[in-house]
């Protein structure tokens, strides 16, 4: 693997998708909406389907400019779609790659990565990059889940194979599934003198997000990029990934069923 290379775990599958597309601003990103005003330019770094690329743009919107910028031209394609429809025209969409961004120093008021850096080869040179090209006095928003912090009820053994699985999957494609707990560490060691850290938690716990969060995850891991690379690694094969999948369906029917997502979530500056 050469510097700045990972491989991306989940894939643009629509099972990973419909699972990114749920997110908007207020779900996703409530810890950076007291900094966003009218007119802002904002950059929006692995933007993926768009969903909360789109938010942003309403709020800094009419005036302010957004460009979002994602490594796969597909998923681009998807959120040019989605913001389309939703009559933006405020957003300009551009495949590029976190580590080396082809935009000027100090160039955006607002630079926003979510769930990116979890899966990039070098998440401390990339946030130096998101350093770069914020202007002085802007602010840098990231946020990632960290998979080791996940929990649920019931335990079921096969949701911790998923979780065991997902790990070392993750952290063989070069990326590092924990980041959360590791956003304020490497913003430090990325330059960024001024660094407010946090949390905040996605539930899902109803039977409507129970189905829709253990639905995705049955698919996921059986025909995602989390699979392949699994088969191809040796991690499991077919049948321990179905063992795995039955469980999630399990889960997502049990009415006591509840799973927390935690989330590290950094705003820096300087
Ligand atoms: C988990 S998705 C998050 C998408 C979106 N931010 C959201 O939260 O809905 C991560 C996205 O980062 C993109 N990505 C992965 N590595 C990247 C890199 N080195 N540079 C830019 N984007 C990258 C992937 O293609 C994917 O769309």
């Amino acid at each position: 693997m050469t510097e700045h290379q990972a491989i991306y775990t989940h894939g643009h599958q629509d099972a990973v998708l419909r699972s990114h597309r749920s997110r908007t601003a207020a779900n996703s990103a409530a810890y950076l909406l007291p900094e966003l005003r009218a007119g802002q330019t904002l950059l929006d770094v692995g933007c993926g389907p768009g969903t909360i690329t789109a938010d942003l743009a309403e709020l800094v919107g009419p005036t302010g400019r957004v460009v979002a910028v994602d490594s796969s031209p597909e998923v681009l394609a998807q959120a040019a779609e989605y913001l389309a429809g939703r009559g933006l025209d405020n957003v300009v969409l551009a495949v590029g790659d976190i580590h080396r961004l082809q935009y000027a120093d100090g160039e955006f008021d607002v630079v926003h990565a979510h769930q990116v850096l979890q899966h990039v080869a070098d998440p401390v040179a990339a946030l130096r990059e998101l350093r770069r090209v914020v202007a002085p006095g802007g602010v840098v928003a990231v946020r990632d889940a960290d998979y080791q912090a996940m929990t649920w009820y019931p335990e079921l053994p096969e949701l911790t194979a998923w979780l065991d699985l997902y790990r070392r999957t993750a952290r063989a494609n070069g990326g590092e599934p924990d980041a959360g707990r590791r956003l304020l560490a490497w913003a430090r060691a990325a330059g960024f003198t001024e660094v407010t850290a946090g949390s905040s938690s996605w539930t899902y716990a109803t039977a409507g997000e129970r189905l829709w969060w253990g639905e995705s995850w049955a698919e996921r891991v059986v025909s995602s990029g989390l699979a392949a690379t699994a088969r191809e690694r040796g991690f499991a094969d077919d049948a321990e990934l179905a063992v795995i999948a039955d469980g999630w369906r399990r889960w997502a029917v049990d009415p006591d069923g509840w799973f927390a997502v935690l989330n590290g979530e950094v705003l820096a500056r300087g």
